[in-house]
């Protein structure tokens, strides 16, 4: 029988239904949803809150030569740059001052950032009054995530990227998927609050592999989901890909990340403003409830480009801070106040410093 999507998202939206996921069929039909049922998934879907995350792109050195991305180390035309440790504690205090609660620091796999140089500099970005830091530096062992833990570090982003072995394997040449996931337990383990995804619409993925992608991040009860579309970057492997037929295909992956997802944090990632003018807000109104101001200073920013068209390549840090209080206001979205600690249940019960946090899920 075909899967009834008015019915199921009734079911998934009603408290005293015992939450199970759908089958992968059942989401692809909702990723198929159109008229009444699409406006029924959109519907229910907006957030409030909105928190600002600075983000930091801080070294764009890379160890790994990930199939689609534009600082593979394969990408022998890119000027490499990197942040010293004090730039960077500078950067993210400069951050704090154009209201970003919190920084995200991001760089390729770039191995002269050590456990010891990555603690120093989140330890001093907390001593400056930063209220939480995330790390996003690739795969880590279980030691150095207890070091980073230790020195500050409250949440960390790994993207598994997709769940389909066969297909991680091939656009990532150094990496294995379990490799990747171990690392998300070990995350766990190390009390750090976790933070993953992948991209949609991977060249040459039937439907079904993004519905598997779906699911997979919601059964592992994430605290944070960041997903954004694949864009093909010219000079990399994957260069000429299409993107994905449908676009609306992007959006409604979102709606549904945050309806099996009601706890999580979900970035409007940079990638969907590329994607198409104004992409962010749009994912803001299908759920997104975190938004990431590139805080990254303007010389760097063009030496960072993940994939093409990236936006505000010519801005600096403050404008974009600036300019993200406008878009919320627009969206009649308040900002949120405090860290914008984990919201899941358990971490709560558990004490974390998410119990110290503010109110309901956005
Ligand atoms: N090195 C760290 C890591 O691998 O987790 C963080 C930096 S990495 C560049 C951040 C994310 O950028 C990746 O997880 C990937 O999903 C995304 N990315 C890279 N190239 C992309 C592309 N061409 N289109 C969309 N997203 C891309
Ligand atoms: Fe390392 Fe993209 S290949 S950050």
């Amino acid at each position: 029988m075909r899967p009834n999507p008015a019915a199921r998202l009734a079911e998934l939206r009603d408290p005293h239904f015992a939450p199970r996921l759908p089958l992968v069929a059942e989401v692809l039909a909702l990723l198929r949803a159109q008229g009444d049922d699409l406006a029924a998934l959109y519907a229910s879907t907006v957030g409030d809150d909105v928190h600002l995350r600075g983000i930091i792109e801080f070294s764009n050195y890379c160890r790994n030569d990930c199939a689609y991305c534009g600082i593979r180390r394969g990408s022998g035309d890119v000027p490499r740059y990197r942040m010293t440790p004090a730039a960077i504690v500078a950067q993210a205090a400069r951050a704090r001052q154009w209201g970003c609660a919190t920084v995200v620091l991001q760089s390729g796999e770039d191995p002269w950032f050590t456990a010891a140089r990555l603690c120093e500099v989140v330890r001093a970005i907390r001593e400056a009054g930063v209220l939480a830091v995330t790390l996003s530096v690739g795969v880590r062992p279980l030691d150095e995530l207890r070091q980073f833990k230790a020195a500050g570090c409250d949440r960390y982003l790994l993207r598994f990227e997709t769940s389909n072995r066969r297909l991680f394997e091939h656009i990532h040449p150094d990496e294995s998927l379990a490799r990747r996931l171990r690392c998300l337990r070990d995350l766990d383990t190390a009390g750090l609050q976790v933070g993953s995804g992948f991209m949609i619409g991977l060249p040459d993925t039937p439907l079904a592999t993004l519905a598997r992608d779906i699911l997979f991040a919601s059964r592992l009860e994430l605290d944070m989901i960041g997903c954004g579309p694949f864009l093909a970057h010219p000079d990399t492997p994957l260069g000429g890909k299409p993107l994905l037929a449908d676009c609306e295909i992007y959006f409604k992956t979102m709606a549904l990340l945050r309806l099996f997802n009601p706890w999580a944090h979900i970035p409007a990632t940079t990638a969907f403003d590329a994607l198409t003018a104004g992409g962010r807000n749009r994912v803001l109104q299908v759920g997104a409830n975190v938004f990431m101001p590139n805080v990254t200073p303007g010389e760097f920013r063009r030496l960072y480009q993940l994939y093409p068209n990236k936006p505000c390549v010519d801005e600096d840090g403050a404008a974009c801070a600036m300019c993200v209080r406008g878009r919320l206001a627009g969206l009649g979205r308040p900002v949120g106040v405090g860290p914008g600690h984990s919201q899941r249940p358990d971490r709560k019960a558990a004490g974390t410093p998410a119990a110290a946090d503010r109110k309901t899920p956005s």
